[in-house]
């Protein structure tokens, strides 16, 4: 499968390239839908805003996204920034009166001695001392407890080989259509691209104004997919996870494909590894003991070519690696040198997020999302308690307590099902002789329990002012009609919703609730989509594909997009704030959009309002569905002369040596720094 010369490897990227494109999500999946909406589009015309640039943002300041309305009570909107214009164009925007400014980009210095960033140069040793790829969860940690200075947490969830190295992809023709074919990576490649997961730690400071790197903090840290790490909790040193390299079954070696994440009340960094099974490759007996375990996460999936130069990625030399990722990695962003714990205790599945909360009698509430079509909403309640004067007790609150899956029943009403072993089916009888073998498969016991199929659960957030959580469901093109429940209510849903649940008697601990759809996103004034937003959402206002979320210091919900496919919808990702309140409620407005191609991960919020910190993932993504852009400036023929602004931006990232470089330095030169914030294909997100 992963053999490096066989044409069926530069098939297999491209696939993960047209997964990775919003039309690949909607309109390929749901031609019925998605041509509905492009005909709604071509009539009305695309918006596209203006190719005003501005740096690409990784702070939106100074302002508050205050403005909280103090009239909300009286049921108007808690937000009263000036909603955007909904477009498409290589830029990003943000609502009237917020600045937005560039913080860091893929390959900018973290350490007083960090190399600097050289795109044609690059080592594992130099991305080792620099900010990684693909930016997504952000955390914030105050420091001393300031709003303006703090340490800046980061997941560096994928790379995009095609993107990351000049001059090894190349658009050809395969039945009538233009794709990107990648020539095979070289080991040295390959550490690049381990070197470039992981995770960043790194001090930040407001100074007049304006956020700024700490070079030389004890703090600033980088984790990669080859740091050394823990594995802790009931599963920790099981034989299922033993390996050639690792006879304690204890010890691992780096951390895949992070996704979302959250900060818990003793301020750790909690990080979910999302989609491990495209690092692994190979082929794993028929009769082998994980051969079922293995199927259900779909290991391997062999997008990645690692397993090319390092055994332990190829399933037929170490089978039992895949099942030491997949977890809840928990950091102690104060400690430098501290050893990354994966949690077993909170199972093991694609996770998006985790974020938490203290209950009313101090347990801590951690919700998690199983990001992938038809899987679950899980969440984990510790045995301890949480002890506000002792964070030294708090670090091990992860190791003991009781994990749960969702089922949404059609009255509106919730069960939290333990995944404990020797209760109800979750037995030897049944694969599972302890634990560890339910945390190890994780899916597997859910699925005994009848747990929901939901459409793809991302980032869960827990809002300590109105006592709910919101469950940020992205899409799934593929729920046929007999497979629609009341949580997950449209067939083909190419544009998510999002769930409201209210625990019983508002305990966050509590194993029964209600649940409601706050919101069935998409067009509202295409009657076909079935969307719900209030009335008063505009023509900008509407969302697909809601992903991440984060509740502010008032309770305000904000949710950002991965895939609003702008073909379809005339719009990019971007930030949403949504009213979850009164006569506002499900009313939502444009705050901040990216530039085409990107997606809008992390946003995050300081204590004060006073800054949102976003991360710009892989813009101009898709480079498949504008042949021109993908190619190499020496096969590139198309002048860029009067192109569309989303030419200009991938032509930049490239332009070193395009013959049009003169003209479009400054473009170009923009783009070089919002292309760093990443690019690339999608992981194998959405398989069924
Ligand atoms: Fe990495 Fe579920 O997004
Ligand atoms: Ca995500
Ligand atoms: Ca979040």
């Amino acid at each position: 499968m992963n053999d490096r010369v066989d044409p069926a490897h530069f098939q297999s990227r491209t696939t993960q390239l047209e997964h990775a494109n919003g039309a690949s999500h909607n309109a390929t999946d749901n031609p019925t839908m998605g041509e509905i909406i492009s005909r709604r589009f071509s009539r009305r015309g695309i918006l596209k805003g203006a190719l005003a640039v501005s740096a690409i943002s990784a702070t939106v300041s100074p302002l508050a996204l205050l403005a909280a309305d103090k009239a909300r009570a009286a049921g108007t909107s808690a937000f009263n920034f000036t909603e955007l214009e909904a477009g498409v164009d290589a830029d990003h925007h943000v609502a009237e009166g917020y600045d937005a400014n560039v913080l860091l980009r893929w390959g900018d210095p973290l350490f007083a001695d960090s190399p600097a960033f050289d795109p044609t140069a690059q080592t594992a040793d130099s991305q080792r001392r620099q900010f990684g790829y693909n930016n997504d969860f952000l955390g914030y940690v105050p420091l001393d407890g300031s709003a303006e200075h703090g340490l800046l947490l980061v997941n560096h969830e994928y790379t995009d080989a095609q993107l990351m190295f000049p001059g090894i992809a190349k658009v050809v023709e395969k039945e009538g259509k233009k794709v990107l074919e990648t020539a095979p990576l070289t080991k040295e490649q390959v550490d690049v691209e381990i070197a470039a997961h992981g995770a960043t730690v790194v001090e930040i400071r407001k100074v007049d104004g304006k956020w700024q790197l700490v070079t030389d903090s004890p703090y600033n840290r980088r984790i990669t997919a080859d740091t050394e790490m823990e594995i802790a909790g009931p599963a920790a040193g099981h034989d299922r996870l033993k390996t050639a390299a690792d006879a304690s079954g204890a010890k691992v070696l780096g951390m895949i494909n992070n996704c979302a994440g959250g900060v818990t009340p003793w301020g750790s960094f909690v990080s979910g590894e999302e989609n491990f099974h495209g690092y692994f490759s190979g082929e794993l007996p028929a009769d082998h003991a994980e051969a079922k375990n293995y199927e259900r996460y779909g290991v391997p999936e062999g997008s990645y070519e690692w397993g090319s130069h390092y055994d332990r990625f190829d399933v037929s030399k170490e089978p039992n690696e895949p099942n030491r990722f997949g977890w809840i990695v928990e950091i102690d962003p104060m400690d430098a040198n501290s050893v990354p714990k994966k949690r077993t205790a909170l199972g093991r599945t694609k996770h998006e997020g985790a974020e938490s909360i203290v209950a009313k009698d101090g347990r801590v509430v951690f919700y998690l999302g199983d990001d992938e079509r038809f899987d679950y909403v899980y969440k984990f309640v510790t045995t301890g308690t949480y002890s506000a004067d002792d964070r030294a007790a708090n670090m091990n609150l992860l190791d003991e307590g009781t994990l749960y899956v969702a089922k949404f029943a059609e009255d509106g009403s919730l069960t939290w099902m333990p995944l404990t072993h020797g209760e109800g089916p979750l037995t030897a009888e049944n694969g599972f002789a302890g634990q560890a073998d339910v945390l190890i498969g994780t899916r597997l016991a859910a699925d005994l329990l009848g747990a929901t199929k939901m459409d793809r659960p991302e980032d869960i957030e827990p809002n300590g002012k109105n006592g709910k959580v919101y469950v940020m469901l992205t899409n799934n093109t593929r729920r046929e009609a007999e497979q629609i429940d009341a949580a997950n209510p449209r067939a083909k849903n190419a544009f998510g919703h999002i769930i409201e649940i209210t625990e019983a008697e508002g305990d966050f601990t509590a194993t029964s609730g209600t649940w409601e759809i706050l919101l069935k996103c998409g067009d509202p004034s295409v009657a076909e989509v079935g969307a719900s937003f209030s009335t008063d959402t505009t023509a900008n206002g509407w969302f697909g594909m809601p992903d991440n979320c984060v509740v502010d210091a008032e309770g305000r919900l904000w949710v950002s997009t991965d895939g609003q496919n702008f073909k379809a919808t005339g719009r990019t990702d971007g930030v949403w704030a949504v009213d979850t309140e009164g006569d506002a409620r499900a009313t939502s407005k444009l705050f901040y959009r990216v530039p085409v191609g990107a997606e809008l991960c992390g946003p995050q919020i300081t204590p004060d309002m006073a800054t949102m910190f976003v991360a710009v993932q892989h813009p101009a993504e898709g480079g498949e569905e504008w042949p021109e852009l993908a190619a190499p400036p020496t096969t590139r023929t198309p002048p860029l002369a009067g192109r569309t602004s989303r030419t200009t931006c991938r032509r930049g990232h490239r332009s070193s040596s395009s013959p049009n470089r003169v003209a479009e330095r400054s473009l170009a030169d923009r783009f070089d720094s919002r292309a760093r914030w990443m690019f690339a294909h999608h992981p194998p997100r959405d398989k069924t």
